[in-house]
């Protein structure tokens, strides 16, 4: 069994929280255990809780649009939330909640080792820039020691405000070029290995 799997067996067992009582389904996430470019949402809406799957709604739907203008399918990334259960009347979660649900993210980003994390929203911005607010940082890759960072508005943002719609796409076509810069840095440190510098 993969990592991955044996990871998704653990989540669906998941009783940490009290969110785990009134869920339909456990939403751990998808994608390639080898994806170089992981995005994170917030927490799964009703249409995640009932398909098990993250993104699967009208956020997700503008989400695959967003892919596509990068020449991306969701395939080829890795996409999770901050928590892997539906809070109820998808109302924002709990400190408690986030916490509770953290080891399952770190574990996810352990085994994908992604190269770039594109944090969507507040909720997952806030594990990387936690004194930041997202008018001010989105849009700006960050390196962090081995991945980065790179924040967007939620995509249920732009179909609440119209006006947000063009930034979170501008955002997005920048997405190849901080994945070169990824992959840039990435063959430096093994050059540098080679070298036995590192
Ligand atoms: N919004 C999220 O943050 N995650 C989902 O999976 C769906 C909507």
């Amino acid at each position: 069994m993969s990592a991955l799997t044996e990871l998704y067996h653990k989540i669906a067992g998941c009783q940490d929280c009290e969110l785990a009582k009134y869920r339909n389904k456990v939403v751990p996430g998808e994608g390639p255990e080898d994806a170089d470019l992981f995005l994170i949402g917030e927490a799964p809406g009703w249409h995640e809780d009932q398909q098990g799957r993250p993104f699967v709604g009208p956020a997700g739907q503008f989400l695959d649009q967003l892919l596509d203008s990068i020449g991306l399918r969701r395939e080829e990334v890795y996409i999770a939330n901050v928590i892997k259960c539906r809070p109820s009347q998808n109302r924002d979660p709990l400190p408690l909640e986030i916490q509770a649900c953290r080891k399952w993210l770190d574990l996810q980003i352990e085994i994908i080792r992604p190269k770039v994390i594109v944090t969507l929203g507040r909720y997952s911005m806030a594990r990387y820039f936690p004194h930041e607010t997202i008018s001010k940082v989105h849009g700006r890759a960050r390196k962090f020691s081995d991945v980065i960072c790179y924040p967007m508005y939620h995509p249920a943002a732009a179909l609440h405000q119209g006006s947000l719609r063009r930034i979170i796409e501008a955002d997005m076509l920048q997405i190849p070029q901080v994945l070169a810069q990824a992959e840039r840095t990435a063959e430096t440190i093994v050059q540098a290995q080679q070298l036995g510098l590192l």
